[in-house]
């Protein structure tokens, strides 16, 4: 299979790497955690250590724009890095825009904190990122105090801001289940007169509130070390990958297993997949476990409500593995989809059609045929800045007749730089 990146290259799995899938594996740290361990460390008075950060380009994004406002963070490699805190009032106007890359997460966040400085920043990112909309959380920082000087419509990067003290403290309902959107309100809250609270409609991920408790030292942000445990949304992938090679049996160490997170785990039980998770340790206010697929056949199911925001980030590769299910999976209540890197909704049905299987595409989610026993075409696709698009599609091209082609697989590296690397210590012919 070629994989025709934008500015490389490269080549994934093909046929016939159909053997089975063996081994222990690693994953890059959790990227939810690993942006909090900078941005929330950033805020700390002092130097926080921090173990398991990932490499990926948005864990990088948001270090960089920090570096801009005065914080220097050094790493030391194999994942460690100390962030210097500069606590809630050090850190300084930047000079040129903050390019936050392909990460709605560093845009987002940095905006809680941005609300509370009082120097004007400009925020800027990629294609894909500038798609993305930002009025879901400009709208609670504008309650709050924070000006917006430009949005292109009101809603979309680049933004130009400039924030106030003190900020006015809120009781803000998130008409979405967002946790970026309610972490900017609870960064953005330590700057204001009063208590503010967030309610949204399902739990999203709660990875800031569980950090901010585990740092939280009266009105201040004390110097802790912070564990970040590996990303179960990268780790995701290489189960997925032990699913559709039959024989393998494959064990990921040290994955993040924070319920809010663990959908993915839920749904492969729907599906007749048990994951078997180790004795869980408890770092920061994160468990963290073991956790072990071996190869089962899949049942189609029924993915909605709090499931699809439990798995939100993996409704993509449950779409795709449910390709290989025996019957019809349904995925609904997902419209956040249609707004992440992507339309997912759309990049998953035409993903999928382009592998040969047939899939309805509604308006908050997808019906999938599956069978297990469908021939599939090799595909073509255009990850189109989407690196979860093209992991997908490199596990299907993994079990596809040779001939596949992803357009952009060099976006991969957002999240999970170290993903060949991964399936080829697995046993994966590349
Ligand atoms: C994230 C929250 C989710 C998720 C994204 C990471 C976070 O987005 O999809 O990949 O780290 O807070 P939303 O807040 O838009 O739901």
């Amino acid at each position: 299979m070629q994989v025709v990146g934008m500015s490389e290259v490269s080549a994934t799995p093909r046929p016939p790497s159909v053997h089975p899938l063996v081994g222990r594996v690693r994953v890059p740290g959790d990227k939810s955690i690993g942006h909090r361990s900078l941005l929330i460390g950033a805020l700390c008075d002092g130097q926080v250590d921090v173990t398991g950060l990932s490499d990926g380009e948005d864990n990088r994004s948001s270090a960089r724009i920090l570096g801009q406002m005065g914080v220097r963070i050094e790493r030391h490699g194999a994942g460690r890095a100390t962030v210097h805190g500069v606590g809630l009032d050090g850190f300084t106007a930047p000079t040129e825009p903050l390019d936050c890359g392909n990460s709605g997460t560093t845009m987002r966040l940095i905006l809680g904190i941005l609300a509370g400085q009082t120097f004007e920043a400009t925020l800027i990112g990629d294609h894909s990122l500038s798609r993305r909309p930002m009025k879901r959380v400009l709208e609670p920082m504008r309650l709050m105090g924070l000006e917006v000087l430009a949005a292109k419509d009101s809603n979309y990067p680049p933004l130009t801001v400039r924030g106030k003290r003190p900020l006015k403290a809120i009781d803000y309902a998130s008409p979405i289940a967002s946790a970026q959107v309610k972490s900017a309100v609870l960064l953005a809250g330590l700057y204001a007169d009063g208590t503010t609270t967030v309610t949204e409609p399902e739990l999203s991920r709660d990875h800031s509130e569980r950090m901010l408790a585990y740092l939280k030292e009266g009105s201040r942000l004390a110097a802790r070390p912070i564990h970040v445990p590996g990303d179960l949304s990268s780790a995701a992938f290489l189960i997925g990958a032990g699913l559709l090679v039959p024989g393998s049996d494959v064990v990921v160490e040290d994955v993040g297993v924070n319920p809010t997170r663990t959908g993915f785990l839920d749904a492969l039980a729907k599906m007749g997949v048990v994951v078997e998770q180790g004795a869980p340790v408890e770092r920061n206010g994160e468990p963290s476990s073991d956790l072990h697929v071996r190869y089962g056949p899949l049942q189609g199911t029924r993915i909605d409500g709090t499931l699809a925001v439990r798995a939100i980030d993996e409704l993509p590769l449950l779409a795709t593995l449910a390709s290989r299910a025996s019957g019809i999976t349904e995925i609904r209540d997902a419209h956040e989809l249609r707004v992440k890197e992507s339309d997912r909704i759309a990049q998953t049905a035409r993903m999928l059609r382009s592998f040969g299987v047939p899939v309805d595409e509604h308006e908050d989610g997808m019906t999938i045929h599956g069978d297990p026993a469908r021939p599939l075409t090799p595909g073509r696709i255009d990850a189109d800045g989407d690196h979860r698009i093209a992991m997908c599609s490199s596990l299907l091209a993994m079990i596809a007749p040779p001939g596949t082609e992803i357009i952009g697989a060099e976006t991969i590296a957002t999240s999970f730089p170290t993903f060949h690397a991964a399936l080829v210590s697995l046993g994966a012919r590349i």
